[in-house]
């Protein structure tokens, strides 16, 4: 019985693998692994601890992850140029959490952006940030719903006088007005967090807004939305010594013990690749979402923010209630083998979240696998003749993603 399970197991190990190589995948916050660094998943070092910092562990037998965690800090801190790299968060939110245990007390006021207009659970209050505060106040938007409104933003900091203001979106189409902010929050003694969960592999590529510079304390991220992979966390800053010492203790002990060193191998051999080919991959990324928002704009979609030029990032968003709202559109699009999220958009009612209006894109796992603006044109074609003309197009699909099966900006081809 015990063995029948395991073996079930295995198969819908095998026949996520196998489908998952003929579906396009357009979830904006998952990238994948080159082959090299998906290949050492299973090293050693997924059945090892060392908490602690390297030189200074709890566990023994750590030299060799030592060695690597201080690599990778010291690339981190190289591409983002900065003095302080925290690495062991497991997660974007699980960094977060690091961050907000330390600088936010019981009762502080802190500003976040809503769910609505793109905010993350984690600067939620049934989230990460509502554990140490409830407190939240939302950033105020200007009408389209996309950007800060900056004079509302700037009231209320001066007249809450919040602890902190954490900026950064799951949904991300533009970047935050961190400078303009900057002056009344230095005033206030705010601190200025710069979630980069969804943006960190464009950020390093140097191709988006550079939050450290810009006048952000600090930055967290994902480390497998724009960036290389594996699927972990980061703390990237400039702050003083005593304050990283505090968001230190954050990390370990406060929010992990361990920190699952085999993925942490796995993205020190990640963030080499992005340092070789990271400006290259951001500027077709950002240039791919480019073209795929305004060819479904073409075919006939309700495309947003279009007067903005649509987006500077990775990902589009769609307005799909003509066409029968998000849930009904990416399930749709998911029975044909185009994977994608619903979404809430900007002026929607939190009520409103599992009945969207709205569909989110991203086309950064499709431009890692070699996709560039001719096959953006394309998989708006195949989208419109899906979603609005009804028709079956899983083969077509899987003709076309077959054609794309190797993981580019990557040393694959040098192994
Ligand atoms: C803005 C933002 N922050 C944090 C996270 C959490 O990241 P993770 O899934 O790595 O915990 C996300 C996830 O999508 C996000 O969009």
């Amino acid at each position: 019985m015990n063995y029948q399970e395991f073996k079930k197991t295995v198969e819908l190990i095998q026949k996520q693998d196998e489908w998952r190589e003929k579906t396009i995948n357009l979830i904006a916050s998952e990238n994948v692994l080159s082959r090299t660094v998906r290949n050492y998943a299973g090293t050693d070092f997924a059945h090892r601890y060392a908490e602690g910092h390297p030189g200074e562990r709890y566990y023994r037998g750590t030299a060799f992850i030592d060695d690597i965690e201080n690599r990778l800090k010291a690339c981190m801190k190289m591409i983002f140029q900065c003095n302080h790299g925290e690495v062991r968060p497991i997660s974007g939110t699980n960094a977060n959490e690091a961050v907000f245990s330390k600088l936010v007390n019981r009762e502080d006021v802190v500003m976040a952006n809503s769910t609505p207009g793109g905010g993350h659970i984690s600067h939620h209050r049934i989230g990460a940030l509502g554990k140490f505060t409830k407190n939240i106040i939302d950033i105020p938007m200007s009408p389209d719903g996309y950007h800060m409104d900056v004079e509302k933003t700037i009231y209320l900091i001066k007249t809450a006088k919040p602890k902190m203001i954490v900026l950064g979106k799951s949904l991300f189409l533009f970047p935050e007005p961190i400078a303009e902010i900057r002056e009344a929050c230095e005033k206030t003694k705010t601190t200025i967090m710069y979630d980069a969960a969804h943006v960190l592999g464009l950020i390093a590529g140097g191709r988006f807004q550079d939050p450290l510079r810009e006048g952000a304390f600090l930055m967290t991220g994902s480390t497998h939305k724009t960036f290389f992979g594996s699927q972990r966390g980061v703390v990237l800053s400039n702050m003083d010594n005593d304050t990283w010492r505090k968001i230190d203790r954050g990390a370990f002990p406060g929010s992990s013990s361990n920190h699952h060193l085999h993925t942490l191998a796995q993205l020190a051999l990640a963030t080499n690749e992005m340092m070789e080919f990271g400006a290259r991959y951001a500027e077709d990324v950002i240039n791919n979402a480019k073209v795929l928002a305004a060819a479904l704009d073409k075919q006939g979609f309700d495309v947003e923010a279009r007067e903005f030029g649509y987006t500077e990032t990775h990902q589009v968003a769609v307005n799909v209630s003509k066409q029968g709202g998000g849930e009904k559109v990416s399930r749709v699009l998911e029975t044909n083998d185009i994977i994608l999220n619903m979404n809430m958009l900007p002026h929607e009612a939190l009520s409103r979240h599992d009945h969207p209006d709205g569909i989110r894109i991203g086309v950064q796992e499709m431009t890692r696998f070699g996709m560039g603006p001719a096959e953006m044109e394309y998989i708006a074609v195949l989208m419109k003749e899906c979603v609005m003309d009804n028709r079956e197009i899983r083969p077509e699909v899987h003709a076309f993603r077959g054609k794309y099966t190797d993981v580019k900006y990557s040393f694959d081809d040098r192994q």
